[in-house]
């Protein structure tokens, strides 16, 4: 109900949905997201599938777990600009929350328990049952030849399970993969030079649904996203050695490419999806 209510909100417009649509992969379709004021935000919403398995949350991991990191963008003057003091006082007005928070929580509605619910129903948001994953169990037939291909780049010559590797795809490490753009990323966390512009290894699974891509949704599909690593990315002076050194290098044909691409789409799976429910005091 948190995460659907706009009421969490500063103007009563915008709850966690408007920015991570069910209906968008849980992201919102936009390069970057609408600010408060209407404005173009600095970085892509992040689908918040499989967001549960990550050791750090944000493109920057400046959060340790979803239960701090749900009680950001409520207060982010940018995103839903309502400080919480006020939040608690207007959640207790609305008929029926209280009684909802003493059924999950001895102590009622606290900053705490909104961030242990909203990371609760968070973590049920999950796609791990791809026919990738049935083919790891042992089904041999769950790929094509197209797709078993592809999972041969992906985990061989195309290097990406260097860094989408391990049960979500990601290593939670932070890297500069190459892409033209001014945002600090974890530098702005750790003010250490080599960290400019790096950003946490996001999980595949659910990609299919959550385009465009990348912290500042620069890339708009996965052909893209394929070819910018096909040719080791672009320019950034903090790029990684591994995308010089390596991605540079990986050459893939066109056939590859589209090998690879068929794996990729296996990874969408189907995100559950979740309807707004009926919200307390606003039948
Ligand atoms: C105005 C748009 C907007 C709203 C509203 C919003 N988010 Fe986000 N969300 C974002 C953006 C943008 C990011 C990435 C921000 C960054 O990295 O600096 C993000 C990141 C996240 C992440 C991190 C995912 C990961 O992989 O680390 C989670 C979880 C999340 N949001 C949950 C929520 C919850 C819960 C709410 C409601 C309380 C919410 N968001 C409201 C735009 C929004
Ligand atoms: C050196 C580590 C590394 C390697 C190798 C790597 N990636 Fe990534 N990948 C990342 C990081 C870090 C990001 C986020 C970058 C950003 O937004 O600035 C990312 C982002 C992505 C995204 C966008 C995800 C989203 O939610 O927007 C896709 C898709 C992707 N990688 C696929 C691949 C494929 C396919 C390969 C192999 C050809 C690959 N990656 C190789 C680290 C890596």
């Amino acid at each position: 109900m948190l995460f659907f209510d706009p009421r969490l909100s500063g103007n009563d417009e915008v709850s966690c949905a408007t920015c991570h649509d069910p209906a968008l992969g849980y992201g919102d379709g936009r390069a970057t997201f609408e600010t408060f004021d209407g404005g173009d935000g600095a970085r892509n919403s992040q689908t918040i599938i499989n967001s549960g398995y990550y050791t750090s949350f944000f493109w920057d991991g400046r959060s340790a777990s979803l239960e701090e990191q749900a009680l950001g963008p409520i207060q982010d003057p940018h995103e839903m600009n309502m400080p919480l003091d006020e939040l608690l006082e207007k959640l207790k007005g609305i008929e029926g929350y209280e009684e909802l928070f003493l059924v999950a929580f001895d102590d009622g509605i606290t900053e705490e328990n909104i961030g242990k619910a909203l990371a609760a129903f968070q973590r049920l948001i999950v796609v791990n049952d791809t026919a990738y994953d049935r083919f790891l169990k042992g089904d041999r037939e769950a790929l094509t030849e197209e797709e078993i291909r592809g999972l041969d780049l992906f985990a061989g010559k195309a290097f990406c399970i260097t860094c989408h590797g391990g049960e979500n795809l990601s290593d939670n490490m932070y890297y500069n993969i190459g892409l033209n753009s001014e945002d600090e990323g974890r530098y702005g966390v750790t003010k250490d030079d080599g960290d400019l512009g790096r950003f946490r290894t996001p999980s595949l699974y659910g990609i299919t649904h959550t385009a465009p891509y990348m912290h500042n949704g620069s890339l708009e599909t996965l052909e893209d996203v394929i070819r910018f690593y096909n040719r080791g990315g672009d320019d950034h002076p903090n790029k990684s050695i591994f995308m010089h050194m390596f991605m540079s290098e990986i050459n893939l044909t066109e056939e590859e490419e589209k090998d690879l691409l068929a794996f990729l789409r296996v990874l969408g799976g189907e995100p559950p999806i979740f309807s707004k429910p009926e919200l307390p005091g606003m039948k």
